[in-house]
This record gives structure tokens, C-alpha cells and sequence, in this order.
């Protein structure tokens, strides 16, 4: 698609105005890549929290009235709970507006498709952020990586542990749609929040070809089940075998300024690791990377590893990229299919009992 980049600031409005605002906003702050132009959400106690700090700009409690409204929108950062995205971005983009969608992109391939045709309907660029790929331990890491000093990769292993405790509040609201999604298949640890997981492995080491599953459920209340334990193994078609193991931890008490989740990723060299310590919440208080050559542990103190920044810096890329139109999108939304066939390979896998899956046999 012939796009053409703006010569002027980028008019942009925010459709959701929930949670995860406070730290999309980051990217809109102080940037002279934007004018941010309206705020939309139904909830009116919602719109006058968020107009605090967008003084005289236009509120609206639907998309639709904006659209109506006349005024000249270039880009929408859609913040939509996931069960609104595929009709959301479908709406959003038969606005002539392009779009910064949230992950996850959706929940199965056809509503995918419905959204790329849309954007190819109506010439509109299509972006499913995704902020881990911006977070700084992870680019020192892929970097680390690439510069060969592990020597050849042989495997890696990524950690992630749901606490039930600490870190910032939730909106009942948000758990309403979540606990739609468990009930649709989509838990929130594989699917929702492990979909910056499986992304990072995209990333890191390119497409995956054989996917092997085993998705457990744990009833934290009546009636509602989390999927954990789970642990995914792939191969990637270079080679690389990844694992991923996802654990519940009720009752532990989580130091995090956002969601409780303690993370980690660790990739093994024929010559050293290297291991970032966590993202999203404190769990581990070291240097956010580590890396081990030769009898020497490298640590990195000085990283900007505060979760917040890669929503800052994922915002600003396509800010600056509506802009310039050069480089990776990070992700356009054909390569966010990648991340979706991945997530839908290990529910395929699990179902037949871990058998292996290769993510372009979905449908
Ligand atoms: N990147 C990340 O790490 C990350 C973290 C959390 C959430 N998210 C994603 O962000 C999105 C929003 O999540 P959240 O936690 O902010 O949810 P939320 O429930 O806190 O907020 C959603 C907001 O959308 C509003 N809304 C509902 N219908 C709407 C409509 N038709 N038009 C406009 N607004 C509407 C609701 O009133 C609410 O204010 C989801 O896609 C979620 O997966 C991403």
C-alpha cells in the first residue's frame, strides 16, 4: 500500500480512555509528532478524568460521533477491550483513519482477515503494538544476541509468574470482558498477556514452525478457572528450540507499580547466557540483564527498565513512523497474525494432547 507519510503533526484520537491509557498517553505527551484531537469512551467518568490532561480537546462517547462530529482525524489509538476489537478496528478503519491496535489482535484467523481487509479496503495502515519489542533489557538483549558473544544460540527459556497480589489496581469493569474471553478459550495468561511472550520469541528468533502445548486451568474462584500451569515448546524454522512456562502464585505478594507479573527471559549461547530478570513487576531486584561469557557475569545497572517507558517509546515509533513511513511497524498487522497463529498453535497442540502443531496449518 502506497503510504504517505505526514508533513505536518498527526491529529489522533484515543478510542478507550481505560487502565492501560495511563500508559499509552505516555507517548502522546510533550510530542511534537502529534495533536491529539478527541478522547472517546462511553463512560462519562472516564472522559472527564482523561480530559484533565488534554485541556479543550473534543469528547465523545462513541467513534461514530466522532466521525459525525466533522472534525479531521488522522490516527486512532484504539484501546478497546479485546471482545470490540475486530469490529472496532473494522468501524475505525472504514473511517479512513489508521489504526494503533492493542494486542491481542483478536481471537481467531477469519476475524484477523476481517481486519486486514478493511485496512486494504480503505487504504488505512493497521499497527498492533506491541510494547515488549520497545522495552529497553529486551533490545539489549536481542542485541546481545546478535553481536554473536553467546556464541550460536542452542535455546532459551522465558518464565512468567501471575501473582495475585500487590501492584496497581483494575478496573472490575476490565475483569467483566476477561472472564468473556476465559469463557471463549482466550485465558488471560496464554492468550492476553502471553501474547507479548510468544511476540518477544517471534522477534527474537523469527518464524516458528512446530508449536507442542500443555494448558492447564486453576479455579481461583467459584467458576473462575486461570490458565496455569501451562508450558509451551517450540522450534523455530532456524532451528532455536524456546519453552515458556506459566505459573499462578495466589497468594504471593508481588512488588509492581502495574500488573503482578514477574518475568523473565533467559537465552543460552555454546558460549554464555544471557537473562533479563523481569519486566513488568519487581520481582527480581538485580540489574534487569545479566549477561555470563567465560567466567565473567555482566550487569547492566543503568537500562531505563521501568515497564511504563516501552509503552512510551512503542507510541512514539509509530508516531514518528506515521511521519517517516520507514522501518519496521513493530508490528503491521500481517506480522500480528504471525504472533495470533502461534497463540492458536498451542491451544491446537494442547487439545490433541501436545502433539506438535506447525502455526501455518491453522485456519
Ligand atoms: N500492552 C499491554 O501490556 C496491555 C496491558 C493491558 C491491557 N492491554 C490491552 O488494552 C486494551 C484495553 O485494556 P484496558 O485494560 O485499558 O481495559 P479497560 O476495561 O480498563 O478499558 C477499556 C475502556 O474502553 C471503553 N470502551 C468500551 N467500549 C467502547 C467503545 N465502543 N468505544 C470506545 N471506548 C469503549 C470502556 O468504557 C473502558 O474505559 C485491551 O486490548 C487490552 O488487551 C494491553
Amino acid at each position: 500500500m502506497a503510504f504517505v507519510p505526514y508533513d505536518r503533526p498527526v491529529r489522533t484520537a484515543f478510542i478507550g480512555l481505560g487502565r492501560i491509557y495511563d500508559l499509552n498517553v505516555r507517548a502522546y505527551l510533550n510530542n511534537p509528532d502529534v495533536e491529539v484531537v478527541a478522547l472517546v469512551d462511553p463512560s462519562e467518568e472516564r472522559r472527564a478524568q482523561r480530559r484533565a490532561d488534554w485541556p479543550g480537546v473534543a469528547t465523545f462517547a462513541s467513534a461514530s460521533e466522532l466521525a459525525a462530529s466533522g472534525l479531521d482525524v488522522d490516527a486512532v489509538e484504539a484501546l478497546l477491550p479485546i471482545p470490540l476489537h475486530t469490529d472496532g478496528v473494522v468501524e475505525l478503519l472504514g473511517y479512513g483513519w489508521h489504526v494503533n491496535l492493542q494486542k491481542p489482535m483478536c481471537n481467531d484467523l477469519p476475524s484477523a482477515q476481517r481486519m486486514l481487509d478493511a485496512a486494504r479496503a480503505n487504504g488505512n495502515l493497521l499497527r498492533v503494538m506491541e510494547n515488549y519489542l520497545f522495552y529497553e533489557p529486551l533490545r539489549k538483549l536481542k542485541q546481545t544476541v546478535e553481536s554473536g558473544e553467546l556464541g550460536e544460540v542452542t535455546g532459551y527459556h522465558m518464565k512468567m509468574v501471575a501473582s495475585g497480589r500487590g501492584g496497581w489496581d483494575v478496573p472490575a469493569s476490565s475483569y467483566e470482558w476477561q472472564f468473556r474471553q476465559m469463557q471463549r478459550g482466550r485465558g488471560i495468561l496464554l492468550f492476553d498477556d502471553g501474547w507479548h511472550k510468544l511476540a518477544t520469541a517471534v522477534w527474537l528468533f523469527g518464524p516458528v514452525k512446530e508449536v507442542r502445548a500443555w494448558v492447564g486451568g486453576t479455579e481461583v474462584v467459584p467458576g473462575v478457572e486461570i490458565d496455569a500451569p501451562t508450558t509451551v515448546v517450540w522450534e523455530h524454522h532456524r532451528g532455536i528450540r524456546g519453552v515458556w512456562d506459566v505459573t499462578l502464585a495466589v497468594d504471593m505478594y508481588l512488588r509492581s507499580d502495574y500488573y503482578t507479573n514477574d518475568e523473565r527471559w533467559e537465552v543460552t549461547g555454546r558460549k554464555g547466557f544471557a537473562r533479563v530478570n523481569r519486566c513488568t513487576g519487581r520481582g527480581i531486584q538485580q540489574p534487569s540483564l545479566e549477561v555470563y561469557v567465560d567466567g565473567e557475569m555482566r550487569s547492566f545497572h543503568a537500562l531505563d527498565d521501568d515497564w511504563a517507558s516501552s509503552f512510551r517509546d512503542s507510541g512514539r515509533h509509530w508516531l514518528r513512523w506515521l511521519h517517516t513511513g520507514d522501518g519496521p511497524l513493530w508490528w503491521s498487522g500481517e506480522e500480528a497474525v504471525d504472533v495470533l497463529r502461534f497463540a492458536l498453535a498451542a491451544y491446537a497442540s494442547s487439545a490433541a494432547g501436545g502433539v506438535g502443531v506447525d502455526p501455518a496449518s491453522m485456519e
